[in-house]
């Protein structure tokens, strides 16, 4: 290709229209929330988003929840019409994506650090790549807590990565309420304060999940000691272009599809409230 159709190439790219990828593997996680294993060579990083989109019926944000060589996962919960159609995707079908777009995990950042995750939820599942990652490369912290909550035992995700994951950080696994053997029981606000912050030298805290258990959660953190500046979250909020362009995502003037979807908690707490 010359150098001038590459040039035409470019400027004709629509960063709206969105390209076919082919389903790898489809995993049933509960009744409502299945992963999709996607083929993809693009550049991801930890925390970002795809537009996932049917031809006519829609299009919605998703979460990576995997990132690995040659395909990306996603990990969904069926709640209305576009991720209800998306529950009848089976292996080999073929979905439309754009992205991947957001900022990520600053894990530059998270490097040399003693690290505390807490998501419940399917917020478990913008954590789950970076949680990932440092299973492969548990040498760069010194220390991974890992808190996950659940509602019950229906609800659980990911069981054979939680699984390994116990072998390489501090795991505390909780149900809402049902008391099932490897969980304890509680919210996991209950169980912050089971974290010393203060026996880190330094030290960043990702909290992930419905805004209410990430407000609450926060507060839990802060008063067990960590600061603003060292917390991060991850927002969900109604999206449209993804590009900067609709509005749809605004908060006051930050747009969470380009500033976001992570936050340090610092600018997080207003956008909480
Ligand atoms: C950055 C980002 C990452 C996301 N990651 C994931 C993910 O990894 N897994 C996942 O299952 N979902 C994720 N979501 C939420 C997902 O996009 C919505 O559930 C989806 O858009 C619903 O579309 P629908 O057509 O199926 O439902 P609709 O028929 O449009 O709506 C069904 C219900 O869901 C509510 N809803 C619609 N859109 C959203 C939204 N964006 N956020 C919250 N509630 C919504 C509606 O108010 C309604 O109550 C993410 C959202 C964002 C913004
Ligand atoms: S989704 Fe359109 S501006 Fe953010």
């Amino acid at each position: 290709m010359n150098g001038l159709l590459v040039h035409e190439t470019r400027a004709n790219h629509n960063e709206m229209i969105p390209t076919a990828h082919e389903v790898l593997g489809v995993v049933r996680e509960t009744e409502t929330e299945f992963t999709l294993r996607v083929k993809t060579d693009a550049e991801v990083h930890h925390g970002q988003f795809f537009q996932i989109s049917l031809p006519k019926v829609g299009e919605v944000p998703i979460s990576v929840s995997a990132i690995e060589d040659g395909f990306v996962e996603f990990t969904i919960r069926s709640v209305g019409k576009v991720t209800g159609e998306l529950l009848r995707i089976r292996k080999g079908d073929r979905l439309f994506l754009r992205g991947p777009y957001g900022n990520s995990f600053p894990i530059h950042q998270f490097r040399g650090k003693d690290l505390v995750i807490i998501a419940g939820g399917t917020g478990v599942s913008p954590v789950r790549s970076t949680l990932r990652y440092f299973y492969q490369h548990r040498g760069e912290v010194p220390s991974l807590h890992f808190i996950a909550g659940f509602k019950d035992d229906n609800s659980v995700l990911f069981r054979e990565d939680l699984e390994l994951f116990r072998q390489r950080f501090d795991t505390i696994y909780s149900l809402d309420h049902d008391k099932v053997p490897g969980f304890e029981v509680g919210f996991v606000t209950e169980h912050v304060k089971q974290i010393t912050f203060t026996d880190f030298s330094d030290y960043n805290v990702v909290i992930v999940g419905p805004p209410v258990m990430m407000h609450y959660v926060a507060l839990e953190c802060l008063k067990e000691g960590a600061s603003e500046d060292k917390m991060w979250v991850s927002f969900e909020r109604k999206m449209s272009c993804a590009i900067g362009k609709c509005g749809h995502c605004k908060i006051d003037e930050t747009y969470v599809c380009l500033d976001g979807p992570v936050f340090n908690y610092s600018v997080a707490k207003s956008l909480l409230d």
